[in-house]
């Protein structure tokens, strides 16, 4: 018998300002959810099938598909569904662009586990809800950390750090403040950068040391930095990370050139944020004029810019 009742869920997109890669390590990291969500809808259909409308970066949605399979594999075991004795659709759709840095596989775990759990009366509250996206990540990260899906899950700005239970605490920052993220059109793949950053670490465990013991004080600084809204110091402890970034091997030229342009139209930090190696680049831009003008000089050189504030 196929339901027709239509059931929803969503799941906000992320910018990690602080702490990528480093997080897997233990080490604290910032993420700000963006205002962008994947919405996902479940209705009972006479066949299991996903329906993917969301709008892409060229060529993401095709690269993840084997991943996004896993990932709902994952799920729905982990839920107990069993889709041939209830066959659903679930469609993703809304206005968060697919790309990667910008949390889009979290962001449509939570929405899916979202949809899920109303369609199928489970009685999940938030946390539950993440425990499912967070597996639903292990389809496109392998040992993911958990921020990308927490911050998909709960949204604002939260200090995380890794464990099981993890860290979560909330920032409240006094004042928002503009930022502009710049795409570099290109699609990485998490579980290969973070392999690669595993590797590089093993063979040099005492320069990773010294790094991940400057990351952590740099998040420390950045929580503070951000609950007083202070863009000066922000901005320059994001250039900070972005060397540790470089140091660790995660950056590539389409970054650097992207994060060049906002630092030469006057962006007081910029940085890769999420995987890197590709994927999106995040710049500190207070006010509405600097905000147009590094958007703008990003998309004369051809690249896609989107307009955000954290906080
Ligand atoms: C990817 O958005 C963030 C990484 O730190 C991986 C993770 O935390 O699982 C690169």
């Amino acid at each position: 018998m196929v339901c027709d009742i239509m059931s929803e869920g969503y799941g906000y997109g992320k910018v990690i300002l602080f702490g990528e890669h480093f997080v897997v390590y233990g080490i604290p990291a910032i993420a700000s959810a963006l205002s962008g969500k994947t919405i996902a809808k479940v209705e009972g259909s006479d066949k299991f099938e996903l329906v993917d409308n969301r709008p892409e970066t060229p060529g993401y949605k095709e690269k993840k598909k084997e991943q996004q399979g896993d990932s709902l594999r994952r799920i729905l075991e982990f839920l107990k569904i069993d889709v041939e004795k209830n066959p659903i659709r679930i469609t993703l759709s809304g206005d968060l662009v697919a790309a990667s840095g910008v949390g889009a596989s979290a962001a449509s775990c939570a929405a899916i586990a979202r949809a899920i759990n109303e369609h199928f009366k489970l009685g999940l509250d938030d946390e539950g809800i993440n425990k499912v996206a967070y597996e639903g990540e292990k389809g496109y990260h392998g040992i993911p950390s958990g921020i990308d899906n927490t911050a998909a899950t709960y949204g604002g700005i939260i200090l995380f750090t890794k464990g099981d239970p993890p860290k979560i605490e909330r920032i409240s920052m006094k004042t928002p403040i503009e930022i502009v993220e710049g795409n570099t059109g290109i699609t990485s793949d998490t579980k290969t950068v973070v392999e690669d950053v595993a590797r590089k670490k093993e063979e040099n465990p005492q320069e990773f040391e010294e790094i991940f013991k400057r990351a952590k004080e740099i998040t420390e600084e950045a929580k503070e930095a951000l609950i007083n809204a202070d863009a000066e110091k922000i901005g320059r402890l994001m250039d900070e990370n972005q060397e540790l970034l470089r140091r660790i091997g995660v950056s590539c030229d389409e970054l650097e050139t992207l994060i060049k342009i906002g630092k030469d139209n006057g962006a007081l930090g910029a940085k890769l944020t999420g995987t890197g190696r590709g994927g999106l680049m995040v710049s500190l831009t207070p006010g509405k004029e600097l905000q147009e003008r590094v958007a703008n000089a990003m998309k004369e050189n051809g690249f896609m810019a989107f307009r955000n504030n954290i906080g």
